[in-house]
């Protein structure tokens, strides 16, 4: 009887602090993964190349497509012997991969096979986007959470609800968004991505940017105005400020508000976002008329 109860009790904390994967019995020490392969790597390299000769720049296959090949087929695996860890080597893969793609589709397709960030081996799905990808305004959050992960989709959960009430109030629908997130696989028990894995997602974000082309970017939260915008205040200051945003190949308004997440949390804080979503309607309707 004490051990069912310590056992529910356990299951309980868990549940509580988030957890809600097993991912193995045993603890995995990624450093030192990430240290022999660094070492394989470079050893690798080194019997490779002639002596004196330069390092060789980065293949554009992905460096664990080369590494595991059965890894490329669905579903993922959820255990990852060997799984990618972050290293600069997949951030330059990373940009490789999202510069060649020359379409949306292209482009989902390259994510699906790529597996240069850790998350993907614990995400049961790859969460692209949602919505209209010919819109002229693109949302970009975050990372998926439980309910996205499980969907497929972007902001499906409770505050992708309150997300869809939101435009809802400016007359705005799935229809007249393209939704995305700058990390397209959830973190295990919805924790922050970590800064390398939101490194190696960048690229591929931002060629979405490039070939959806909006007229309009909205950052849902702090952590997708930092990483797009490339600012460090923080989302109180920041929100409400329409920014520049260069996609490459034009410069567009960028407006940064409040996650509904938070709001979720702290709805005393709805007013903020009411005004940058008016802030929002505003600027639609002022461009229309031109
Ligand atoms: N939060 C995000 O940032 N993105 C989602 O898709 C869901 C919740």
């Amino acid at each position: 009887m004490a051990e069912i109860a310590a056992a529910t009790a356990l299951v309980e904390f868990y549940r509580e602090v988030g957890v809600d994967i097993a991912l193995g019995e045993a603890p995995v020490d990624r450093f030192e993964e990430s240290r022999l392969e660094l070492e394989a790597r470079q050893s690798r390299a080194a019997a490779a190349a002639p002596a004196g000769a330069p390092r060789p720049a980065a293949s554009v296959r992905l460096p664990a497509e080369r590494a595991r090949p059965e890894a490329q087929s669905q579903p993922q695996a959820r255990v990852a012997p060997g799984a990618a860890v972050p290293s600069g080597d997949e951030v330059a893969a990373a940009r490789e991969a999202a510069a060649s793609a020359a379409s949306l589709d292209d482009l989902r397709d390259i994510l699906a096979r790529f597996n240069g960030c850790n998350l993907k081996q614990t995400a049961k799905t790859l969460v692209f986007a949602d919505g209209n990808p010919a819109a002229r305004v693109m949302l970009v959050g975050e990372a998926p959470g439980r309910d996205e992960d499980e969907a497929g989709l972007p902001f499906v959960g409770r505050s992708g609800q309150l997300l869809d009430r939101m435009l809802a109030a400016i007359g705005l629908d799935r229809t007249a968004v393209y939704i995305a997130n700058v990390v397209p696989w959830r973190p295990p028990g919805n924790r922050t991505p970590t800064p390398q894995e939101t490194e190696i997602c960048k690229p591929f974000i931002v060629r979405q940017i490039a070939l959806a082309d909006p007229d309009v970017l909205v950052f849902l939260g702090g952590a997708s105005a930092a990483a797009l915008a490339g600012t460090k205040d923080g989302i109180l200051k920041l929100r409400g400020r329409w920014l520049d945003y260069d996609t490459g190949s034009r410069r567009i308004k960028a407006l940064a508000t409040l996650h509904p997440a938070y709001l979720l949390r702290q709805p005393i804080q709805k007013r903020l976002a009411w005004r940058d979503f008016l802030s929002l309607k505003r600027h639609l309707d002022e461009k229309s008329g031109e």
